[in-house]
């Protein structure tokens, strides 16, 4: 019996991580050939690949020859960049123009995923021609990361995306689901930051919008550079902790909105909102309302489930 192979090959880097996975899926599930490289947790569905290794990097994507390569692997908690500047530079920054360089290499079309961090927060909406003035290293490094794409790779793309939620495997994957267990647990109060204003983004939409931009450059070659994209909803963690308490039926007199700007940990952007009229305009694009993903999402997590059975019987 003949298997359909699709004829469109996509390499995604980071495919075990909350983003790559959504990322996989989309591809795979819309009629292209996808191949996904993780690295601690590769085994047994993805490909082993050290994105340090530039001799695998190299075998890898002459092997497999992709039309496509989206990038998302990267050391992405701010704390942990602040304490091992060194190793997440040479992912971050080092691997990233490497990949951009190998991608060249081949002809593939190559999307490099990074953050609204690049921008310091204090004139916001952000277009993509605003000039970046990241606040922590974490911003640095994922900002020098897109420069050495784009100097090894003046065909790459860069897609700058804000803080993700979607299925998760431990709900402290995303600085969103983290805050699960304080909402649901309602009998001891919990601090909620009221300060940042975030725009909570689905990883199912970013997924469809890099697919969305792929297929887009696949027809027309002028398809390159910088693109923002983003949900499209401003919340502080204290009103997703809300929204996700309302979403369950739990209650939220527990939680309680801290106003100040926070003293620990590494510096944040206090609006860092991304423009996003560039690849609307291109006709891409996917939002998800916060409070139905993020149920979607969390539901697994549920401690009580009883109020279910209220619903079905
Ligand atoms: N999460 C957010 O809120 C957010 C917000 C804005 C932008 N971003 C950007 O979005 C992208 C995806 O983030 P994410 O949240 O999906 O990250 P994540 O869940 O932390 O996943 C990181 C991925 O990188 C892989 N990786 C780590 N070291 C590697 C190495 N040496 N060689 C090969 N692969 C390696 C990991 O593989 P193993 O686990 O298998 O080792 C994992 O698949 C990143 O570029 C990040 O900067 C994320």
């Amino acid at each position: 019996e003949d298997v359909h192979i699709p004829s469109r090959r996509v390499l995604i880097t980071g495919a075990t991580g909350l983003l790559g996975r959504a990322v996989f899926k989309e591809f795979n599930e819309n009629n292209w050939n996808a191949v996904g490289c993780g690295y601690r947790r590769a085994q047994p569905r993805f490909e082993q690949i050290n994105l340090l290794d530039s001799i695998a990097v190299h075998d890898i994507i002459h092997d497999f020859q992709p039309h496509v390569i989206v990038h998302c692997a990267a050391e992405r908690r701010p704390d942990v960049v602040e304490s091992q500047p060194d190793a997440a530079s040479q992912l971050n920054v080092a691997a990233s123009g490497n990949l951009a360089k190998e991608a060249a290499g081949v002809g593939a079309f190559l999307i490099y995923i990074s953050t609204d961090y690049v921008f310091d927060g204090t004139s916001p909406p952000y277009k993509e021609t605003d000039v970046p003035n990241p606040l922590n290293l974490y911003g640095k490094t994922k900002l020098e990361g897109e420069k050495a794409v784009l100097e090894n790779n003046e065909d790459a793309a860069v897609l700058r995306i804000p803080v993700l939620y979607g299925d998760v495997e431990r709900l402290e994957e995303s600085a969103v689901t983290v805050m699960f267990d304080k909402v649901q647990f309602s009998n001891k109060s919990a601090n909620m930051d009221h300060w940042q204003q975030r725009f909570p983004t689905n990883v199912k939409d970013v997924a469809t919008v890099c697919r969305q931009l792929a297929e887009k450059r696949m027809l027309d070659p002028s398809v390159k550079g910088t693109f923002h994209w983003s949900g499209n909803e401003q919340m502080t963690k204290y009103e997703m902790a809300c929204a996700i308490a309302d979403a369950f039926n739990l209650p939220s007199s527990h939680l309680r909105p801290i106003t100040d700007c926070p003293v620990v940990g590494a510096l944040r952007p206090r609006n860092a909102q991304l423009d996003c009229s560039k690849l609307e305009m291109l006709g891409i694009g996917q939002r998800t309302p916060f409070r139905a993903g993020i149920k979607e999402s969390l539901w697994p997590f549920l401690v009580d489930k009883r109020w279910r059975q209220t619903v079905f019987h």
